[in-house]
Order: C-alpha cells, then sequence, then structure tokens
C-alpha cells in the first residue's frame, strides 16, 4: 500500500482498540519469566557452550603477538577463535557491515580499546572466563586521538544539504545570519558541552548461535532484525538465505541494539570452531568500549533578536568525533525547525577518534541540541526580560523556516507550552533567581520545548485469519519494552474486529515480513501501518470468500456485515485459512509537509543549598504526537524518557583517559543512571490529534519525544533555584562551586 495522500476515513478512526489502554499482552509472560530472552533459548539451542570475548586492552595499535597456550590447555576449553582463524574455518571473506564502523573482530590491527581480538569457547561460563584471563596478548602500542576539544581545532565540516557547490560545504544558511546577528539589540552567543552517553540498557548484548551444517540460527537482542540479518550474513561472507536471525524479546536497546554487535558475530565464529551451541553476554564492563555509544558534544549557539523578543538571526553549530568514517551526531537538527527566524546558520564539524564507535542513542541528534538549543532560549528569555514560554510561543512558526513553502502536519508546540503552563502551575514560578527557598531546598522551575521528528518508514506484515477466528500477524518488528507487541494487537483486532485476545503477534524473526524495526521512534506508527496495509487485503479475501461486496463490509464484534448479510468472522477461514501480506509503503506526502513531533517539558527542582546536590521535585510533559495508539504503552514511553532525561542532566557521563583512550566507568556502579529514589511524581499528557499526513494509523512516534528537552529543562530549573546558569553537562553539585 502505498501511502502518498492524505488518510481519508479508515477502519482505525473506529477507535474501538485503538487509542484505549491496553496491559502488554507479553506482560504476563516477562514477569513470570516465561518470555525467552536472547540468551534464554535452551529448548533450541540444548548443550550450548559459553562464550567469553576478550576484548582489547589498548586503544590504538597492533597485536604484536599472542599466546593462546595456556587458554586453550584450561579446564573445558573447546575452542579459541582470532582474526588469525578466520581462513581454516571457512570465513575468508570476513569483513564488516554496513551498519559497522568498524570490524567486530579486530586484528592484527586494533581500532579502539575492547575491540574483541578473540573468542574463548568452554564448557561452562565460569570456565571460558577463567580461560579468557589467561590469553596473553602483546601490543605495540600507537598513538591516538581522544581529546575532542584538541580533534576539533582541525576538524573539517560535514554534512549539510548545501554541501555541493557551496562556498561552505557544511554549512546550511537561511539570509545573511552574521549581519543579522550584528545588528541585533538583544544577543546571546554560549557555548555547551555534553559527554559521551552508555545506553546502560537492562539486557546485555547476548547471542546464541547454532548451525546446522553451512546454516546458521541466530538468538540475539536486536533492534532492526532485516539490518542485523543483513549486516551478520555481510560480516561473515555467507548468503542471507542460511541464516536465520531471531529477536523475539529484547530488554531494552536505547540505539545500542539498532546494529549488529560482536556477541552476535563472536557466537556464530566460536559455535563453528566447537561443532555446537554457543552462548555470548557481553560482560558489564565490555559494554561501554567495545559497543557504540553517544557522541560527547561541543555545541555553540547564538541567537540575536529585537527587543519585543522576536528571533532575527539563530545559528547552532556543533562538533563531535568518531572512528574514520564515523558520522557526526546530529545536534544541529531540531534548530533547524523549531523556531522562526530570517537568518539561520547550522552546521556541524567532524573530528575523528580513536574512542570507541559512536552511534545513535535514543533520539540521536535532537536529544544532546535540545539540551543545549533550549537552554540558551531559557537565557534569551530572561535577557529580554520575557517569561520563557511566552518568548517559545512567540517564535512559533507553522512553515518550516528553512523552506516556507513546506508545512508541518500538524503542529501544536504553543498549546503544549501553553496547556502545560497551566497545568503545572507556571504563574507560581517567581522568575527571579534563586529566589524560592523550602528548608535547605533552593526550589526552581523550569521549562523546555520537546521536539522530534517523524520519520517515516516502510513495514511490512502477513496476517493469518485460522477457522477458528484468531488472526495471526507475523513482521520482524521488535518489541524492546516499547510495548510493539500490544500495539500491534490492538490494529489487527481494529482492523478484523475482534478482541485482542483473539490476535496471535509473532516478531522479531528474519523468516516474517520486514517491518520498520524499532528506532528513531519511527516504530509504532509504521509498523502498526504496515499491518494495517496487511489487514486491508485480509479484509478483501474475507469479503471474498463470503461473497460479500468489499466496498460496504464492516468487521466488528466477531462479525462481517454487509448489508442485511452478516456471517461469524471465521467463517470466512472455515474452508481454509487465510493469508495476506503487505507492507505500507511512503510518496513523497513528506515533500510537501514536515513530519514532527512537539511536546513541553515542565520541571521543578531543589538544590540543596549547602551541597549543591540537586533533586526532582515534580515532572510534567505535555505531548503531540499524532494518534496515541495505546495511552498505557506510550505513557510508560515517556516517563521512562523523561527518567533519561533527568540522568542526562545530572548523572550520565562516560569519562575518557585522555591517555590511554577509553571509557574509564565501564559499569553501572559508575556509569550513573537515576533510580526510582531519584525520580518523583511525573505527569504524562497526550493532545487529542490525528495526523492524516503521517499513514493511515494517523500516529506518530512518542517514545523520544520524551527524552527531547527534558535535560534542559533540568538545566533550566536549577539555574531558577540558584542562579547558577551551568552549561556543561551532566549538572553535578562540584560545578555549583
Ligand atoms: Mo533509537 S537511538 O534510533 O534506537
Amino acid at each position: 500500500m502505498k501511502f502518498d495522500t492524505p488518510a481519508g476515513a479508515n477502519p482505525i478512526d473506529r477507535m474501538a482498540v485503538v487509542g484505549r489502554a491496553h496491559d502488554r499482552i507479553d506482560g504476563p509472560l516477562k514477569t513470570t519469566g516465561r518470555a525467552p530472552y536472547a540468551y534464554e533459548h535452551h529448548r533450541e539451542a540444548p548443550n550450548a557452550a559459553y562464550g567469553q570475548v576478550v576484548g582489547a586492552a589498548v586503544a590504538k595499535g597492533m597485536v604484536r603477538s599472542m599466546d593462546l597456550d595456556a587458554a586453550r590447555a584450561a579446564p573445558g576449553v573447546l575452542a579459541i577463535v582470532t582474526a588469525a582463524d578466520l581462513g581454516k574455518l571457512g570465513f575468508g571473506q570476513f569483513g564488516k557491515g554496513k551498519f559497522n564502523t568498524v570490524k567486530l573482530l579486530g586484528g592484527p590491527a586494533v581500532d579502539h580499546y575492547h575491540q574483541a581480538l578473540a573468542i574463548v569457547v568452554a564448557e561452562t561460563f565460569e570456565q571460558a572466563r577463567a580461560a579468557a584471563n589467561l590469553v596473553r596478548i602483546d601490543y605495540t602500542r600507537s598513538q591516538g586521538r581522544f581529546d575532542l576539544d584538541e580533534a576539533l581545532k582541525t576538524a573539517p565540516l560535514t554534512g549539510g544539504s548545501s554541501d555541493e557547490g557551496s562556498a561552505a560545504p557544511g554549512m546550511d544558511r537561511v539570509g545573511d545570519f552574521e549581519a543579522a546577528f550584528a545588528a541585533a539589540p538583544v544577543t546571546l552567543d554560549a557555548r555547551y558541552t555534553t559527554p559521551d552517553h552508555s545506553h546502560a540498557m537492562m539486557e546485555p548484548f547476548a547471542s546464541i548461535a547454532s548451525w546446522t551444517g553451512d546454516a546458521l540460527t541466530l538468538w540475539t537482542s536486536n533492534q532492526m532484525i532485516a539490518w542485523g540479518h543483513g549486516d551478520l550474513a555481510k560480516t561473515l561472507g555467507m548468503p542471507k538465505d542460511k541464516i536465520s536471525f531471531q529477536s523475539a524479546y529484547v530488554g531494552g536497546g536505547f540505539g545500542g541494539k539498532l546494529f549488529l554487535r560482536t556477541d552476535a558475530v563472536m557466537a556464530a565464529l566460536g559455535a563453528k570452531a566447537a561443532g555446537r551451541p554457543v552462548k555470548v553476554a557481553l560482560p558489564r564492563p565490555l559494554i561501554a568500549n567495545n559497543t557504540t555509544h553517544r557522541p560527547a558534544t561541543r555545541q555553540r549557539i547564538r541567537i540575536g533578536a529585537t527587543k519585543d523578543g522576536t528571533i532575527t538571526a539563530i545559528a547552532h553549530e556543533s562538533g563531535s568525533g568518531d572512528q574514520p568514517n564515523g558520522s557526526p551526531e546530529t545536534a544541529v537538527n531540531q534548530t533547524k525547525l523549531l523556531y522562526a527566524g530570517a537568518n539561520r546558520l547550522t552546521a556541524m564539524r567532524l573530528a575523528v577518534l580513536d574512542l570507541p564507535e559512536g552511534n545513535a542513542m535514543r533520539a540521536p541528534g535532537e536529544a544532546p541540541g535540545m539540551m543545549a538549543l533550549e537552554v540558551a532560549m531559557d537565557e534569551m528569555a530572561e535577557k529580554l526580560g520575557m517569561d520563557p514560554v511566552a518568548f517559545r510561543v512567540k517564535n512559533d512558526t507553522q512553515v518550516d523556516p528553512e523552506k516556507p513553502t513546506r508545512r508541518f502536519s500538524q503542529r501544536q508546540l504553543v498549546r503544549c507550552l501553553t496547556e502545560g503552563a497551566d497545568r503545572f502551575g507556571w504563574t507560581r514560578r517567581n522568575p527571579k533567581p534563586a529566589a524560592v527557598r523550602d528548608g535547605r531546598w533552593l526550589v526552581g522551575m523550569g521549562v523546555a520545548s520537546a521536539f522530534r521528528n517523524h520519520i517515516n518508514m516502510a513495514s511490512g506484515a502477513r496476517v493469518r485469519l485460522d477457522g477458528r477466528g484468531v488472526v495471526t500477524v507475523e513482521t520482524d518488528m521488535t518489541d524492546i519494552g516499547t510495548g510493539s507487541y500490544t500495539i500491534i494487537a490492538q490494529t489487527a483486532a481494529e482492523m478484523m474486529g475482534v478482541p485482542v485476545d483473539a490476535v496471535v503477534v509473532r516478531l522479531g524473526n528474519s523468516a516474517y515480513p520486514v517491518s520498520a524495526g524499532s528506532g528513531g521512534q519511527f516504530g509504532a506508527a509504521n509498523a502498526t501501518a504496515g499491518v494495517y496495509a496487511a489487514c486491508v487485503k485480509l479484509r478483501d479475501q474475507v469479503a471474498q470468500r463470503l461473497g460479500y461486496n468489499s466496498a460496504d463490509v464492516a468487521f466488528a464484534g466477531g462479525k462481517v456485515t454487509s448489508g442485511n448479510r452478516s456471517a461469524d468472522l471465521a467463517q470466512a477461514a472455515a474452508a481454509g485459512e487465510l493469508v495476506a501480506q503487505d507492507k505500507i509503503e511512503f510518496g513523497d506526502l513528506e515533500k510537501q509537509w514536515q513530519l514532527s513531533t512537539f511536546g513541553a517539558h515542565f520541571v521543578e527542582v531543589g538544590v540543596d543549598a549547602y551541597t549543591g546536590a540537586t533533586r526532582l521535585r515534580r515532572m510534567l510533559a505535555v505531548c503531540a504526537a499524532g494518534r496515541i495508539i495505546n495511552p498505557k504503552s506510550a505513557r510508560s514511553q515517556v516517563i521512562g524518557a523523561m527518567t533519561m532525561g533527568v540522568g542526562s542532566a545530572l548523572m550520565e557521563e562516560l569519562a575518557v583517559d585522555p591517555r590511554f583512550g577509553l571509557f574509564v566507568n565501564h559499569d553501572l556502579a559508575t556509569y550513573e543512571v537515576p533510580v526510582h529514589a531519584d525520580i518523583p511524581h511525573q505527569d504524562v499528557v497526550f493532545l487529542d490529534e490525528a495526523d492524516d499526513k503521517a499513514n493511515p494509523m494517523k500516529a506518530k512516534g512518542v517514545g523520544e519525544l520524551g527524552l527531547c528537552g527534558v535535560g534542559a529543562a533540568v538545566a533550566n530549573a536549577i539555574y531558577n533555584a540558584t542562579g547558577v546558569r551551568i552549561r556543561d553537562y551532566p549538572i553535578t553539585l562540584d560545578k555549583h562551586l
């Protein structure tokens, strides 16, 4: 089904099932421990041996020698695989996937600290771990580049839509920023930094690999089945149809599991060498440096406005670093779209670093970008003597500020801000910083806009109807804790007119049609739109079987009705199962309409007057993100995102050792994230929307919107509480001194 005109009325509009809070259909399986996660496929892969990954102990250099003798002789060891063994194992074509910047098995060259150099396979986990510790590797260490500020001094501009033929490649310009900024009566020129972040998901990277002849089955933990499937085939130099790639349950990913990682590759290699199934989980201390992270940024924002608060000039520049051939953290994205202003400039620089590979973490680009932009807006409001809500409202735009002929498909930023202000009691905020005290606490309120783009992705599904009236959906969509199982069941139930418990949902398997997958807050809307498309076909088949005119058939209450004729849905499949497959694809509506999601975050904090420690007191998010398919699971997404935003404001930071080129705090004891005790009451409000330009579900993403802006709202609340403006995240107590 091609979506190339705005959606008209359709069966989803009935909203008998869609749009209603529904408990997770996979909840009981998960809470009783019966949902098999990657490491738990004991039944399908009996007798699995254990693989332990050996990570490089230097960040940059060459392996000079590897002594495996002691490890080989250790109890229980079945096999050891290094890059030197690939040829004789039949992987002479071993390479790198499309989505990895760096090889997932290094050697002799070492690209980053904890890059995998070997896997040791043994009968038990303890034996594998003990033997891995006996692997002796000597390195020739070379000088790496680990200092972002230093590397950015000579880093080139990157990206930008005006690359070709432009005087300044990598820079996007509208009007004359410099002249407008120079002429503006009120200006701000400020720099902000965000550190490297780790996804720190609950379930570690884990895989079980099992070979039958030259065919491989992999149970893994991955957000994007088709990407992982393709990249595993590419990495191992095998045809895709020889690999079954499965990830039915995922214990969190946050972008870290968008891509194939070393656990999958090493499990496959280890299983081949050992001649039996092998399971590999990356130990927590390996994850921060072996896998990807959100890259640190250095951002500069300049805003010029007239005295009445109209922005006339806005510039956002961001620098980040990555491995050679890596990509920038696109922290300037939202600044292209969020506020009006005739003269604009955005630019990114990308430095080459020898730190581990940087890549997407929840709301890549916007999450760190909003942490800077929305503090800059707060600073600017103060300079103007304006209320920060009013300043944002004044600079709202209903058109793409870079291409004014394009309108937003829907944009209720102003309503999010004003309705949020009402609900939060914003008028009680004292605009004078450090003026409100509650015992030892300095109390302040902060606000930030929320913004995240909505992304269209093609997404396919297969739907079956059997003679009992059970509807089964198969798609390679994943559920990374987000509620995909449930919203897909709701969609199929709505379309086929059956209760949710008459729908079976099967996900996360390369044998099923390729879906959008889970990432970039594009999963829910696109994957359900793919199920919608398949159900449209199934409805036609049902009508045909029953001899009804498919133009006027209604599906409700387990019955199919056409005029004065009616039948049980199951009857249509009495003579044999019906199977329909389709996918949603997108035309160029996006050229005419900018698809984005909006919101507002309100935060109240207390800052301890004696220690500088910050405690959250209240949080509110108001979101405008199209139709909300399941308000309960969407709320869970948003409160989780708000929690992550608190982490980014106050705690999260991978500390770089500039001498040895590694993230020092590579475990959950030292990489701090909020726990329940850190998070107070959270309110989430969804505005009533349905975006007919987005897809037939009229839904957009929400899981990342909930994060974008939270960090800045916390920072702004801290400023309001203390009068101390901290522009370097995380805002730890030492920075108040
Ligand atoms: Mo998200 S960082 O695209 O999983």
